[in-house]
């Protein structure tokens, strides 16, 4: 498949069959993830690839309960009912047979030890790491991971909302080390038949301008 096809092909997929995943596919999709580009090639991710039904079964339960959590502290009703509507958005990984969970290092910067060492004003240094480099890298490996599994034949979704409960899911599952933050998760699997169709984009003209 042609890279921009890809692009254009690619939706995220919230269901699975009960079909296992191949391991050696799981290692494309990282290595091709690990292509991506990052911030002075610090190449700042690192994946946690879970199999294991009942630790999946385990994490999307502290999601949930967190998730209940989080609703119970609106005060309003109807924002609660809005908020729980959307749990299914923070456990879709619950039925997938694989779950990568993505950390990430933060970005080494010279010029914020510079600044730091030479007591720059605070606002000079919050503008440099206001890019969040750490995040943008992970993206971008992200992304290469989700086209990789597509053209394998596999659905994936990217999520953050789950790290919510991004304690919880380390006191399952370990931390990498302390440095590295949990920053999102994989949900990969064989997807189901009946899809939604992928949402419609915005319009070019509202996302871009020229300057010639
Ligand atoms: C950083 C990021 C976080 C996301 N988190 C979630 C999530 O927690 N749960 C979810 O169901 N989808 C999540 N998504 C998927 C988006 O909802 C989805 O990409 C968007 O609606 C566009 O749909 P498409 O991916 O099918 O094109 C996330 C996407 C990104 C890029």
């Amino acid at each position: 498949m042609e890279i921009i096809e890809g692009i254009y092909k690619r939706k995220s997929i919230r269901k699975f069959k009960n079909e296992p995943v191949k391991r050696e596919d799981i290692i494309e999709c990282l290595k091709a993830a690990c292509q991506a580009p990052s911030p002075k090639h610090q190449q700042n991710w690192h994946f946690v690839v879970i199999q294991n039904k009942e630790l999946i079964a385990q994490i999307a339960k502290v999601v949930e309960e967190r998730h209940q959590e989080i609703a119970a502290c609106a005060e309003d009703e109807k924002v609660q009912e809005k908020f729980m509507k959307l749990m299914k958005y923070y456990t879709l990984f619950k039925n997938a047979p694989v779950l990568v969970v993505v950390y990430a290092k933060p970005y080494f910067m010279i010029e914020e030890k510079i600044l730091k060492s030479n007591k720059a004003k605070q606002e000079i240094i919050e503008a440099l790491k206001s890019t969040q480099s750490a995040a943008q890298a992970i993206g971008a490996a992200v992304e290469n991971f989700l086209l990789t599994a597509m053209q394998l034949g596999y659905g994936t979704c990217y999520m953050t909302g789950p790290a919510h409960a991004k304690k919880e899911v380390e006191n399952l599952i370990g931390t990498v080390s302390e440095e590295y933050e949990l920053m999102s998760m994989i949900a990969m699997g064989v997807p189901v038949e009946e899809l939604p169709a992928k949402p419609e984009r915005l319009e070019l003209e509202q996302v871009v301008d020229f300057i010639d």
